[in-house]
């Protein structure tokens, strides 16, 4: 190559590599292993076992010898099959909806229904821990938007008192379980404030299938509110041990727009539809299993106790996910890492993930999780705490 010309793949690389090297001083680097198997896996989000239930997997099993594998192009043109609508009408009758739509991924539902329902003269108020799924959506919409503290819902009601132009539409975007800190609005006075003022309700369950709910169905259901959600957002991949994602409405219009107008739907390969077959199993394990959830959350509870008494930051709640505030990124880091020698897998969260200085242990129970694992689990903790102690 001339020396006149410039060379853009040598710039680009410099630049990534300056920016790689700068993460790794800041000791942000993230890197992708392997997962080794573990005697206790505390870190998926597989909370109902249904990852690996016979009943779910046998579901699978039939339609992939039945064939096909892959759903083969977008669901517009001959993707959508029968396992896609036959998951559709499932969930609708579990969660209580008129209208359902299967994602690929959460990811890609959250970013498509925000970045196509919503209009650039729009406003969000959105919780400022919402997935990055959610702002990845917001932002692509280029409606005006305010991020609410967390679960503050006097902060909310005081937005939403605020004059605003009457034409333009407000939505409201929370999640029932947040992802990093295992806690949740109360969706009943979200609800009665939907009611005073009027906007449209976005509720991301992910993290409450299974777990909650009369049928495993969420905390929408446990909590009377299902006829005041516009848009539900479930997945497939967490609780319902498979992959992909739903979106549920009471209005048509919701889902027919999204048809038309979200290229994450119209230009993707759909789901392949085995997964949409195992899911509909999945529905069915869960809502079996709902009358123990009682039993789960009594044990989220107990452990956080558990871990309170000891001097670990737990905060109190009752939801499969349990964080354990450290603090620094190398604290938690090297306390994750004992605990993988140990046998134990749990997540080590560090910012950007989670805001400055909380980096955490995150803890995902399962409905299979015995104390006795959890008391061990605890020891290692304490074990390294001393030891960590000692070193200083
Ligand atoms: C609250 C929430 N919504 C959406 C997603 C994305 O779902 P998926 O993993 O199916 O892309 C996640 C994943 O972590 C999540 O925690």
């Amino acid at each position: 190559m001339t020396t006149d010309i410039p060379d853009s793949p040598a710039r680009l690389r410099a630049r990534l590599r300056a920016d790689l090297a700068a993460r790794g001083e800041a000791g942000r680097l993230r890197t992708l292993r392997v997962a080794a198997p573990v005697r206790v896996n505390l870190a998926d989000n597989d909370y109902l076992g249904l990852a690996t239930d016979p009943a779910v997997l046998a579901a699978a099993r039939t339609a992939l010898e039945n064939g096909p594998l892959s759903a083969s192009s977008s669901p517009l043109v001959r993707g959508y099959q029968s396992h896609h609508a036959a998951l559709e009408k499932a969930l609708c009758a579990w969660h209580g909806f008129s209208h359902g739509l299967i994602w690929n991924s959460g990811f890609s539902a959250n970013q498509a229904i925000l970045g196509t329902l919503v209009s650039p003269g729009d406003l969000i108020l959105a919780d400022r821990l919402v997935h990055h799924s959610l702002i990845a959506g917001i932002l692509k919409s280029g409606a005006t938007f305010t991020r609410v503290a967390h679960n503050d819902l006097d902060a909310l009601d005081t937005q939403l008192r605020k004059p605003h132009a009457k034409h333009r539409i407000r939505w409201v975007v929370t999640e029932s379980v947040y992802s990093m800190d295992g806690d949740g609005p109360d969706l009943a006075r979200l609800a009665a404030l939907k009611r005073q003022h009027g906007f449209v309700w976005m509720l991301d369950e992910t993290h409450a299938l299974g777990w909650y709910g009369p049928q495993g169905q969420g905390c929408a259901a446990s909590s009377g509110v299902v006829k005041d959600v516009d848009v539900f957002i479930g997945t497939l991949g967490k609780a319902l041990g498979g992959m992909g994602a739903y979106a549920l409405f009471h209005d048509h219009a919701l889902r027919e727009s999204l048809i038309n107008h979200a290229g994450e739907f119209i230009y993707s390969t759909y789901l392949a539809p085995p997964l949409a077959a195992a899911a509909t199993v999945a529905i069915e394990r869960a809502r079996m299993r709902a009358g123990e959830s009682a039993a789960w959350r009594d044990q989220s509870h107990r452990f956080r106790e558990a871990l309170r008494q000891r001097g670990w930051n737990a905060p109190p709640g009752d939801s499969p996910i349990v964080p354990i505030i450290i603090g620094t990124d190398a604290a938690v880091l090297a306390l994750g890492q004992h605990l993988l020698q140990c046998g134990f897998a749990v997540g080590a969260i560090r910012p950007p993930t989670v805001p400055e200085n909380t980096a955490r242990l995150r803890i995902s129970l399962k409905a299979d999780t015995i104390w006795e694992d959890l008391d061990a689990l605890m020891r290692e903790m304490e074990r390294w705490r001393e030891s960590d102690r000692a070193v200083q």
